[in-house]
């Protein structure tokens, strides 16, 4: 039975139209009918081929899905090869790339760029004979890859069938291009996965390369993948002149390019567009890692050539890695404002997406236990939404046997009160009200003006601080770096800096300010000023006795009781070695003059000394505090008796004053 040249021309018509509808709604991301309005042609064009089997080609919309799974990739060979691209960081390295290129082309006038968007996904070839997609494979090792052909036919902004939009289309095209898949469809991916107990991908990255790596083609179907295009292999049955009319010319034949793809002339507007992506890349809905920066002439390419495993024509700026790995050293408790209590990882610190990292929220325990971070691991460090750090999994495969499951302390770490945690509700919280605003008054009062006077550092700051777990005590404020207020918001590279300098700055004190910032009961800045005119040294006040303090006019028996229990409390003196251990210097202080040890002793020498002249033997005994006599007395402590003595000697032997050999007097000046 033949099939009526209506139904033919209706089945052909309904083809067409679904393909441009598929392009308006996936490459050009415009619809121009409802999803109602699709649905019908896609049911009416079912129905003819339910009808009609003999109808049905590959290249027809229907057909996306429906392939058996394959037991083994076939390996298809790349005609040119796929090469890959020299990574560049910094601006000198563009500007340098741009001289070589002139260089090599002995030309001194602005050349012109592409600049594209690098995505971060797979690379693949898809391959049109006379417009209808044949084959479609990885890049595998850039000369032959994987057969996947059935794979990226599920994928929707993959054209079976190239539009021609009055370009006519090539006998042959084979065309490049990133398969990947959106942050969030990733994120829906990994929740499902996660349900079903599933192990999930480490970025939309991996899950784009597994989907597209599966045997079954079903499978690949549902998984949420999309295709940017951005080069070409061979082509025949059309001629391109550059780079920028490629890309257009493959949108119109219904392929998906990058909207935000550009052509500049001279290297500058690359760097100034290279910035303006790197800011626009978090509010984008998929991943990029660089700007591929071509030049756009596609002679002046030809001319160029390629080194070995990359073009001469082509460059990719990178961004700052958005995702790192890095070792967590330990795991820290941090109290909120609540008493909510997070466990923060500490890391050794390490980049991510241009900033140093080196502590990410935990969230809870069972966050910890889910995805079964130890002290010790290696793990990939995300910064999410460009501000929080998160650890996203473990490196198992590095584990060496050395790391260490977290145990949830019992007790709060600033304040020591049992922890508490409600029925179904995944945090602990510290139950003692004073906890964490006792703490944040305290540090506020430390850093304040009249005290140790950091500028800066505020109370909002000191809570971020806390809550961050970041410091937990005063003397944790001398430990923080620069990393760690990175990690918190509102904080930039200059800020920063200028806080560490405050605190910096701030360990040079008086001994008043140093007293009032310790925050003793009733020792408010005028009380401090007393006590510090009066003793004149940290040391002397911590040694004061009661009734000692009480002498001071103006300091009453309560006062005078505050401070003299303050000191004698081990966790203040504690606290107090701490701050002079961190390097607080106290500028005004006198220091106690330490008894010398040879303090009031009154010496006589008599015959000739060995080792020392008489005139140095003389000099040490006064600088360590003693007296040289010429005669000797009832007075005189010491004799030194060197060899051959003189009627000395005799006379100290006559008054009973003692007598000693060289030997021991340098014993005692030792
Ligand atoms: S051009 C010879 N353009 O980056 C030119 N590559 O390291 C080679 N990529 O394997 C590629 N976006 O997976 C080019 N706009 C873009 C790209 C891009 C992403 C990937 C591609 C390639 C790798 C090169």
């Amino acid at each position: 039975m033949s099939v009526p040249k209506e139904v033919l021309e209706r089945i052909k018509r309904l083809r067409d139209e679904i393909n441009y509808h598929n392009y308006r709604y996936y490459v050009l991301d415009s619809p121009v009918i409802s999803d109602e309005e699709y649905d019908a042609l896609v049911h009416e064009l079912k129905e003819l081929e339910e009808r009609y089997p003999e109808t049905i080609t590959p290249d027809s919309p229907t057909q996306r899905i429906g392939a058996p799974p394959s037991e083994k990739f076939r390996t298809v060979p790349h005609h040119v090869p796929m090469l890959s691209l020299d990574d560049a960081f910094t601006e000198e390295e563009i500007i340098e790339f741009e001289m070589r290129i002139k260089r090599f082309l002995g030309i001194d006038q602005e050349l012109e760029y592409t600049l594209e968007p690098k995505m971060d996904g797979l690379a693949v070839e898809l391959v049109y004979e006379k417009g209808i997609f044949v084959l479609g494979s990885t890049r595998g090792d850039g000369y032959n890859g994987e057969d996947v052909t059935n794979n990226l036919r599920t994928i929707p902004s993959i054209p079976l069938k190239l539009l021609s939009h009055n370009i006519p289309i090539p006998e042959l095209l084979e065309v490049r291009g990133e398969v990947y898949m959106e942050k969030k469809a990733f994120e829906r991916l990994n929740r499902e996965r996660e349900e079903k107990g599933l192990p999930t991908f480490a970025n939309p990255r991996n899950a784009a390369a597994g989907s597209l790596r599966q045997l079954d083609p079903k499978v690949t179907a549902s998984r949420p993948l999309k295709i940017f295009c951005y080069g070409i292999g061979r082509v025949v049955g059309h001629e391109f002149k550059t780079q920028w009319e490629l890309l257009n010319t493959l949108k119109k034949w219904g392929l998906r390019v990058n909207p935000l793809i550009k052509k500049v002339r001279g290297i500058k507007k690359a760097i100034k567009y290279h910035e303006e992506l790197s800011r626009l890349r978090t509010e984008l809905d998929y991943e990029i890692d660089g700007m591929v920066i071509k030049v756009n002439d596609l002679s002046l390419q030809e001319r160029l050539g390629a080194k070995a495993k990359s073009p001469r024509w082509a460059i990719a700026y990178k961004f700052e890695a958005a995702q790192s790995v890095t070792r967590i050293k330990d795991i820290l408790l941090s109290v909120g404002r609540t008493g909510a209590i997070t466990p923060v990882a500490i890391m050794e610190p390490v980049k991510v997406g241009g900033v140093t990292v080196s502590r990410a929220t935990l969230h809870n325990e069972d966050e910890i236990r889910k995805k079964d971070i130890r002290i010790g691991d290696y793990v990939i460090v995300r910064r999410a939404g460009d501000v929080i750090p998160e650890v996203v999994k473990p490196l198992k495969e590095r584990r060496t046997g050395n790391e260490k499951v977290f145990v949830m302390p019992k007790t709060c770490p600033v304040c020591g009160s049992p922890l508490v945690k409600k029925e179904g509700e995944a945090i602990y919280r510290c139950p003692n009200p004073d906890c964490f605003p006792r703490l944040s008054k305290k540090i506020a009062h430390f850093v304040s003006k009249p005290a140790m006077d950091i500028e800066g550092l505020g109370p909002k700051v000191v809570e971020q601080l806390i809550t961050a777990g970041i410091i937990r005590d005063i003397p944790d404020l001398y430990q923080i770096k620069k990393e760690d207020l990175l990690s918190l918001e509102g904080f930039a590279e200059k800020s920063a800096e200028n806080l560490l300098n405050a605190i910096e700055n701030s360990k040079e004190t008086t001994l008043s300010r140093f007293l009032f910032a310790i925050g003793i009961r009733h020792v408010g800045e005028v009380t401090a000023q007393l006590i510090s005119k009066h003793f004149k040294s940290l040391k002397r006040i911590m040694e004061a006795s009661q009734e000692e303090l009480e002498e001071i006019p103006g300091i009453g028996p309560e006062v005078a009781k505050s401070i003299y229990e303050f000191f004698h409390d081990e966790k203040n003196r504690m606290l107090i070695k701490r701050l002079l251990d961190a390097g607080i210097k106290i500028k005004d202080e006198v220091k106690e003059k330490k008894a010398l040890p040879l303090e009031g002793k009154r010496f006589v020498f008599t015959g000739a000394l060995n080792t020392l002249k008489r005139s140095e033997a003389k000099r040490i005994v006064t600088e360590l505090g003693g007296e040289v006599q010429s005669t000797v007395g009832k007075k005189t402590d010491f004799v030194v008796v060197g060899e051959n003595p003189g009627s000395k000697f005799e006379k100290a032997k006559k008054l009973g004053v003692r007598t000693i050999s060289e030997d021991e007097f340098l014993e005692m000046i030792k």
